[in-house]
Parts: C-alpha cells; sequence; structure tokens
C-alpha cells in the first residue's frame, strides 16, 4: 500500500504525475528515529567531567541536549516530529525520501471521504477523551478552539447533499481510535503525544494536502475540516502554552516517554491520510 507520508510538497503542488512508495516498512528509517536513551548516554559523559569538579557547567550542558527545550516542552515534541518529516515535505525534516516510488498522486472522492470519515472517527474520540478527563490535566484541552469532530460532521452532511454515500470508518481511523482511546486510560504522556501531533499536524501539512485534493478533486471547495472560528495561530499558540505547562510537571524520563511516542502518531496518521490515495 502507498505511504502518503512519503508525499512531498513538491508532488502535492507539481502538476507532473507524481510517485509514492508502496514501503510499508520504510515509513520511518531508522537512521532518523528519536531515541531519547541516546542523550543519557552523552549525558554519562558530563557526569564524569563533572566528578573532575566542573558539576554546575555539566549539568548545564548536559540539560541543553534536549532540543528545543528552553522555549518549552512543545518545541521539544515539534523538533522530534519535524526530523520524521521528509526533507521535500518540509525543509526542516531530516528523513529520507523513499527509494521504491511506484503508484500516482491521484485523489478520489471517494477515497478522500474514508480519509475524512476516519479522520473524524479519531477527532470523536480525542474530543470525548478530553471531556471526559481521566487524567486531571486532560480537562486543559477542552474547548481549545482546534477540535474538528463537529466541522468534519457538517462536511460529511454536504457530501450526502451532493449525493455522496458516506463510508462506515475502516480500520486505519478504528485502529487509531481505539488506540489512543486505550492510551488515554493508562499513559498521559504518551495520549499527549498524539493529542499534540493529530491537532498541530493538520494545521500545518494537513490544510496544505486539503487544498491540494480540493482543487483536483472538489471544484476547490474549502471544507469546514480546514477553517477555524478565530486566528488558527493564536489558537494553536493557547494550546502550546498549556501543553507547555502541563509538561512543567513531568519527570524528564515522563517526557522522553512522550517524545517517543512521535513515530507511533506519524505512523498511524500516516495510515488514515493513505486512504486519500485508496
Ligand atoms: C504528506 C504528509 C505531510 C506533509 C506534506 C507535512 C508537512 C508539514 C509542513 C510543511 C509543516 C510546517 C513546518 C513549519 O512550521 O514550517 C509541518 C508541520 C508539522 N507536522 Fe507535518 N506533514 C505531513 C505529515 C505529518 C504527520 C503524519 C504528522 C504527525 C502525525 C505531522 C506532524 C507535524 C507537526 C507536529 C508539525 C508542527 C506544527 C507546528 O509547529 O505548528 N506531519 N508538516
Amino acid at each position: 500500500m502507498a505511504s502518503i507520508h512519503s508525499i512531498s510538497q513538491s508532488q502535492l503542488f507539481s502538476k507532473k504525475p507524481q510517485f509514492i512508495s508502496t514501503q510499508k516498512t520504510s515509513i520511518f528509517p531508522i537512521t532518523t528515529s528519536f531515541n531519547p536513551s541516546n542523550r543519557f548516554v552523552l549525558k554519562s559523559k558530563k557526569m564524569v567531567m563533572a566528578a573532575a569538579g566542573t558539576t554546575a557547567a555539566a549539568e548545564e550542558k548536559s540539560k541543553k541536549r534536549y532540543p528545543g527545550e528552553g522555549k518549552g516542552f512543545v518545541e521539544e515534541m515539534r523538533f522530534v516530529a519535524m526530523k520524521l518529516h521528509t526533507k521535500d515535505q518540509s525543509k526542516e525534516g531530516e528523513k529520507e525520501a523513499q527509494e521504491k516510488p511506484l503508484p500516482k498522486w491521484e485523489p478520489t472522492i471517494d477515497g478522500y471521504l474514508k480519509f475524512l470519515v476516519d479522520s473524524k472517527l479519531v477527532y470523536d474520540t480525542l474530543e470525548k477523551i478530553v471531556d471526559k478527563a481521566d487524567f486531571p490535566e486532560y480537562a486543559e484541552f477542552r474547548n481549545t478552539g482546534l477540535e474538528r469532530a463537529e466541522s468534519l460532521e457538517k462536511d460529511l452532511a454536504w457530501f450526502k447533499e451532493q449525493g455522496h454515500s458516506i463510508p462506515e470508518p475502516s480500520s486505519p481511523g478504528l485502529n487509531y481510535s481505539a488506540y489512543v482511546e486505550e492510551l488515554s486510560k493508562k499513559d498521559p504522556q504518551a495520549f499527549i503525544c498524539h493529542f499534540y501531533n493529530t491537532y498541530f499536524a493538520h494545521s500545518a501539512g494537513g490544510r496544505m494536502i486539503g487544498k491540494k485534493v480540493a482543487k483536483e478533486v472538489l471544484n476547490g471547495k474549502e471544507l469546514e475540516f480546514y477553517k477555524w472560528d478565530g486566528d488558527l495561530s493564536q489558537l494553536l499558540q493557547n494550546v502550546r502554552d498549556k501543553l507547555n505547562v502541563v509538561a512543567e510537571n513531568w519527570t524528564r524520563e515522563e517526557k522522553n516517554h512522550c517524545l517517543e511516542e512521535t513515530e507511533k502518531s506519524f505512523k498511524f496518521s500516516g495510515e488514515i491520510l493513505r486512504l486519500i490515495l485508496s
């Protein structure tokens, strides 16, 4: 099956037929994987220096080994996420584009509808989780203005009015939804990683993909999914501030655990994005 995560900005905006890989396993090459535990190796070297009498300086340096840390935890999450993009997807990306180009970038309305239905299921789930707030910190993320379930409901109603039949959710959405639901009950740090990546990815690459698909198969119709009430950058900033405050109570291990979850977030979301080409 094609990996949409290998779709680049040039593919999205080029008129030429473009190709993406069928290799599911190569979405996240080991070389670009984030491994916070490497940092502990570096840290212990610093501790040797500390033993030599430079404790404060060594600790200070050791702290700086977490990119973005000075700006708050969201910057750390963003740094890890941006590394998992390809260079073509974002100038900050570090992942190599995939080697085996095969199927064309040819979105269809049916595929896009599947993507919207599965996305709605995931947003429904995330929004229910923060409403229920099994962990008190989730309540911070109620009514942020980034919610997407209602807007997707309107979009699906519009498609229905246009005579399209709305499919049932499929395995990519069902799997992701079940996964975050389970995670949310026992692992708040990992859950927050999915929360951040889902909403912030949609506001960035997700919007680019939406524009491209709309232009190609919907006569440029702009869906509610890509509209927010109020100033999007301000809404995003408000959520960043809250995420930073929540993460201030986490230990370094808990923060690393959250960062390590980023790859899973890319994997699950990539499977849902891929539906566009199905
Ligand atoms: C075809 C797929 C994708 C493309 C083309 C794409 C592209 C981009 C671009 C252009 C940015 C903006 C970088 C900037 O701030 O200058 C971005 C940001 C981001 N992307 Fe993606 N992306 C894709 C998939 C994903 C996926 C699957 C995830 C994770 C589930 C993800 C997570 C993020 C995050 C967290 C940001 C940072 C947003 C922010 O700082 O506000 N992206 N992406």
